[in-house]
């Protein structure tokens, strides 16, 4: 590609146009890596027994729970996170079309995040480790509001968001199995979470392409995606709450964004050091660096309260 059609600014129908050969060749190489695994081996079905209601079981009580706190605050985030997978589905069926090598990858995905809330959910019922019935009535609320994408209005914004989604939804699964203080749990979002870096890595190549395609523009909405970035949960019930509870126990909070979601993608892309951009493109590099300066000056601040909030923990517990 000639440096001077490279900077000709690109319509949305040309770039999904030009990108479908690199989603065919992409979903090829996706459809080799990734091996089928079955929801059900990971759900430690041993621990379950009826519940009140219709069986007379025993209800829920927060001791059955073999969850931390933190642990049941992330794990309920991550699964309401899952559950809005049909307004997903309809966000990138719209955007990216239903047709050709789009369409195939855009099915290919939906099939395999609706393993997702399948396992999650599974787990905590038999496991007894959250509330059911507070579970199932977020739930409701969670998928009566639905989710609208911040980026709808373009595929090559939506394209750099989930590159970086997928990988946020990745450590956001790994870190909270990690804190989550059982093993079978543990190795179930561990499995979750190698998904979500096999998606991150397809829209990442992704990203690649359009970025030799179209360098300005690809800059630009990188620029703005990380500018703008939200969690995809960030409409759910009691939110603010519970992303709070998550960040000061270090499952996902600014550090982490930074140093494992932003700064990996971005570095594996090679995006600051990025040259023959045009006006607009050396424009927006600037601005995403700056931005990256005061993401880098807060994280810095963040890990100093938390170090606090640590020390305080530390001090009452003698
Ligand atoms: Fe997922
Ligand atoms: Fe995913």
């Amino acid at each position: 590609m000639s440096s001077t059609s490279s900077h000709a600014r690109w319509t949305d129908a040309r770039l999904l146009e030009a990108l479908e050969e690199v989603v065919e060749r992409e979903l090829n190489r996706h459809l080799q890596v990734f091996k089928e695994w079955m929801p059900h081996e990971y759900v430690p079905w041993s621990r379950g027994r009826d519940f009140d209601g219709p069986l007379g079981g025993e209800a829920w009580s927060v001791e059955q729970s073999p969850l931390t706190e933190v642990g049941r605050v992330s794990l309920v985030v991550n699964l309401l996170t899952e559950d809005n997978l049909p307004s997903y589905h309809h966000e990138i069926a719209t955007l990216f079309g239903r047709d050709g090598a789009w369409g195939t990858w855009v099915h290919q995905w939906t099939a395999e995040e609706a393993r997702h809330s399948m396992v999650l959910r599974d787990y905590l019922i038999a496991s007894r480790a959250v509330d059911p019935v507070e579970l199932e009535r977020a739930r409701m609320t969670h998928m009566q509001n639905g989710f609208v994408s911040d980026n709808r209005h373009s595929p090559l914004h939506t394209v750099a968001y989930v590159a970086f989604q997928e990988l946020a939804t990745r450590i956001s699964h790994r870190n909270t199995g990690h804190a989550s203080g059982d093993p079978v749990c543990d190795r179930m979002l561990a499995q979750v979470a190698n998904d979500e870096n096999l998606h991150m890595i397809f829209y990442r190549n992704l990203l690649k392409a359009s970025f030799e395609l179209a360098p300005d523009q690809t800059m630009q909405a990188v620029n703005e995606v990380v500018t703008n970035f939200r969690m995809p949960g960030h409409g759910m019930p009691g939110f603010e709450r519970a992303a709070a509870r998550i960040a000061i126990d270090g499952v996902y909070n600014l550090r982490v964004h930074l140093d494992d979601v932003l700064l990996p993608v971005l570095r594996h892309l090679k995006v600051m050091e990025m040259g023959g951009l045009g006006p607009d493109g050396v424009r927006a590099q600037m601005e995403l660096g700056l931005m990256l300066d005061g993401l880098t000056a807060q994280a810095t601040r963040f890990d100093e309260r938390q170090a606090a909030i640590r020390a305080r923990r530390a001090a009452a517990r003698g």
